[in-house]
């Protein structure tokens, strides 16, 4: 089994409503106008509309037991309690300093108790990024700027700290295309990763191919998920070649990656940062 709902019986589904959205602010997910459920599954239904109420009129009522406490939290615990007490909430007792944690406590319409408590700010997520750039250090100045967002120190592979992988909420990897490919000594470090669980990894390059990374990311990425490793975004951006002949006429790509490249690239740091913090892929 898996817990859903949990609902709380009211006496007229309207004023309770009102109360629990309108006062309180929480967000309807469902709408079934005698029941409504809220987005972290707290419902109401109108008492007297259970069905079969043939089979189930004689168990209920509205009173409000005093044994079920409705928790809320909420990020400006003192102004919404001046709020409430503004509208006429007679509080059950006002902000009190528990070891753990600030809260208020009122009556809801039926007489449900309601606690709300100051909800603690999540920590920020903990990135590793770790590039090999060897060309012309390319790869390293993506890696600074996506270090830059996600306030962090890069790494060289041989500079990470295996036994504290764990500790990181992402990892993002890096380097310039060699060979169609990420830098041998990266894709070796990929191939010594500990089983992955599941954890948020990003990929990221530079190159002097233009356009999509599918292929080029391809081999980092297979290893990545074969250990279980999720991917939860990619990057690349043009780099400054001179491989080969190319040095005979300056290379390709000169100045790349540049200022707009860099700006793409905390671009990109952000979009992940804001899909990390709400826990999204
Ligand atoms: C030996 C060598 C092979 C390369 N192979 C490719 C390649 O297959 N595809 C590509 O788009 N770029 C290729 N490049 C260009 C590099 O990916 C590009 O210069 C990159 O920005 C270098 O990054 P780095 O300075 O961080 O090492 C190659 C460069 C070198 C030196």
């Amino acid at each position: 089994m898996k817990q859903i709902d949990t609902i709380l019986l009211v006496q007229d589904i309207h004023k309770s409503r009102q109360f629990y959205e309108g006062v309180l602010g929480l967000k309807i997910v469902h709408d079934w106008t005698n029941m409504v459920v809220f987005e972290g599954r707290l419902a109401l239904h109108q008492a007297d509309l259970l069905q079969p109420q043939e089979l189930i009129a004689p168990h209920i009522g509205t009173k409000a037991s005093s044994s079920v406490i409705v928790y809320l939290e909420t990020g400006t615990l003192e102004a919404d309690y001046a709020r409430l007490v503004a509208q006429g909430i007679q509080p059950i007792h006002g902000i009190v300093h528990l070891p753990w944690q600030r809260i208020f406590r009122i009556r809801d319409v039926d007489g449900h108790i309601v606690e709300i408590g100051e909800a603690t700010p999540s920590p920020a997520p903990k990135a590793l990024i770790i590039v090999t750039s060897h060309h012309h250090g390319n790869t390293a100045k993506v890696a600074g700027a996506l270090a830059e967002i996600f306030e962090v120190e890069v790494m060289a592979p041989q500079q990470v700290p295996m036994e504290e992988l764990r500790d990181y909420t992402v990892i993002g990897l890096g380097s310039g295309i060699y060979g169609e490919q990420h830098h041998q000594g990266l894709l070796d470090f990929a191939g010594n990763l500990p089983p992955g669980n599941g954890k948020k990894t990003f990929l990221f390059s530079t190159s002097s191919g233009v356009g999509s990374y599918d292929k080029s990311h391809s081999p980092l990425r297979k290893i990545l998920l074969s250990k279980g490793y999720a991917i939860a975004g990619e990057f690349s951006c043009p780099g400054h070649n001179t491989n080969s002949f190319l040095r005979w006429f300056g290379g390709i790509n000169q100045g790349r990656p540049n200022a707009e490249d860099l700006l793409r690239t905390k671009e990109f740091a952000e979009r992940m940062l804001a899909g990390l913090v709400g826990g999204q892929e």
